[in-house]
């Protein structure tokens, strides 16, 4: 334990890093840059969030991580997110509970994305990439991100779950409700928002049966519905459960995609480094992934009184780990703001988490942008941003809502 002096007396973070201007302006890096040299701990009294802590340095993010007793996930605390969300309260899922119930549930839906697993989805994951590429336009500008990060990511989630594609649109459309969760919902939008989770019910209670009539195997929805701990659970709860895998896996892998076209834009000798030796595309996955951060935070609460970084956190504190700033950390990556695709430890970065709840889908995200690496090298063409991009306010996704770009053949 630190000195008693020290631990009494709080560092207050100097400027609110969970203001969505911050991320909608593109100007979050300076304010996190001097959180990590000044106070690598510290506390906001008054926010529009209420009072929360920022970890904001990779060994202290880490730290929490790897402490999950200490700092709990539960939605009973208030969940994962700076906000606490009505929803979440309503409809737990695994991501925000802590063992032993965590542990069980996802013990069962892991092994559906082991490497064998990926090896038997690849083919189709692929495919619809090409075709994907097939029909979109040379020479003409269109937004990148509805045209391509958002259509891919709902191929792979309809491949994880063996969803008829014909009805991807439907996929879409749950997709973007689940992950619109906002406890300042007009009683409208109320509505709106379980009218389509029904539909999403229902239709997963159909492809449910379906897996229950197969014999057990490693496929998502049967692994599910054959387990104890996830096989009887309220309908509800699975649907929930369902919900966090798709929403899990949808911003997140859009904007890595989205991210990539962006840094070969900024940084285009890498690009050009990738397209020498496509060897690199693995490492360019990861690297991307540390720079673009597609979740920007996750949320703990303290289950007692502790020290962190020579802080003094009391029991209830809200706990933000801000990941996109541990993984531009210059104690752990140099020149963070800079892209580099051959960077030795790009394997470091933090934005999948760490610990106990650390990404199940990593292997699924990183496959699906390999694949699309890799297709637009084998094409021979490059992505050319065609004017501005825009960013969303959100304090909890770094997101890319849209980017004009034009696809260019090379040579
Ligand atoms: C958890 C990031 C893709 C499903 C997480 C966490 C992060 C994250 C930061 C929380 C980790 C923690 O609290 O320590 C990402 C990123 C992705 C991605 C950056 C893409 C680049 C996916 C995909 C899926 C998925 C494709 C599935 C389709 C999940 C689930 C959890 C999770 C179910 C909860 C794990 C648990 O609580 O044990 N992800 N994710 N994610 N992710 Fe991902």
């Amino acid at each position: 334990m630190a000195d008693s002096d020290v631990l009494e007396k709080r560092a207050i973070t100097p400027f609110d890093v969970s203001e969505g201007a911050l991320y909608s302006e593109n100007r979050w890096q300076e304010p996190f840059a001097q959180l990590r040299r000044d106070m690598p701990v510290s506390f906001l009294p008054d926010s529009p969030y209420g009072p929360y802590w920022s970890v904001v340095t990779h060994d202290l993010v880490q730290q929490v991580e790897l402490d999950a007793q200490t700092y709990s996930s539960s939605y009973v605390h208030g969940g994962i997110t700076i906000t606490t969300g009505l929803v979440e309260d309503e409809f737990p899922n695994f991501i925000a509970m802590d063992a032993p119930k965590h542990t069980a549930q996802r013990k069962v839906v892991q092994p559906s994305f082991n490497p064998s697993e990926m090896l038997v989805r690849e083919p189709e994951i692929r495919q619809r990439t090409k075709e994907l590429f097939d029909a979109l336009p040379v020479g003409e500008t269109f937004d990148w991100v509805e045209e391509v990060s958002v259509k891919l990511t709902i191929g792979m989630l309809c491949t994880l779950f063996d969803f008829p594609w014909e009805q991807w649109r439907d996929m879409k459309r749950w997709s973007d409700t689940a992950s619109d969760v906002n406890p300042d919902f007009s009683e409208e939008r109320r509505q709106k928002f379980y009218a389509e989770m029904f539909q999403m019910l229902q239709k997963f209670d159909e492809l449910f049966e379906r897996e229950r009539q197969q014999e057990p195997n490693d496929k998502i929805l049967n692994r599910i519905i054959h387990s104890e701990a996830m096989g009887n659970m309220p309908q509800l709860e699975r649907l929930a459960n369902i919900a966090l895998l798709i929403v899990g896996g949808n911003d997140t892998t859009r904007n890595s995609m989205s991210g990539f076209v962006h840094a070969c834009n900024l940084f285009p000798d890498q690009f050009e480094l990738l397209r020498k030796d496509p060897s690199l595309v693995p490492n360019a996955a990861q690297e991307i992934i540390r720079w673009q951060s597609p979740v920007t935070h996750m949320r703990r609460t303290c289950t007692q009184d502790t020290e962190l970084g020579g802080q003094l956190l009391s029991k209830g504190d809200k706990v933000i780990m801000w990941y996109i700033s541990a993984n531009r950390d210059e104690n752990v990556f140099s020149n963070p703001d800079v892209v580099d695709f051959t960077r030795d430890n790009a394997r470091r970065h933090i934005g999948f988490g760490h610990g106990v709840h650390r990404c199940v889908g990593a292997r699924l995200a990183e496959m699906q942008l390999a694949i699309l690496f890799e297709e637009i090298l084998g094409r021979n063409v490059r992505i050319e941003q065609d004017g501005p991009l825009t960013y969303s306010g959100s304090c909890f996704l770094h997101e890319i809502d849209n980017m004009p770009v034009k696809m260019l053949p090379i040579g």
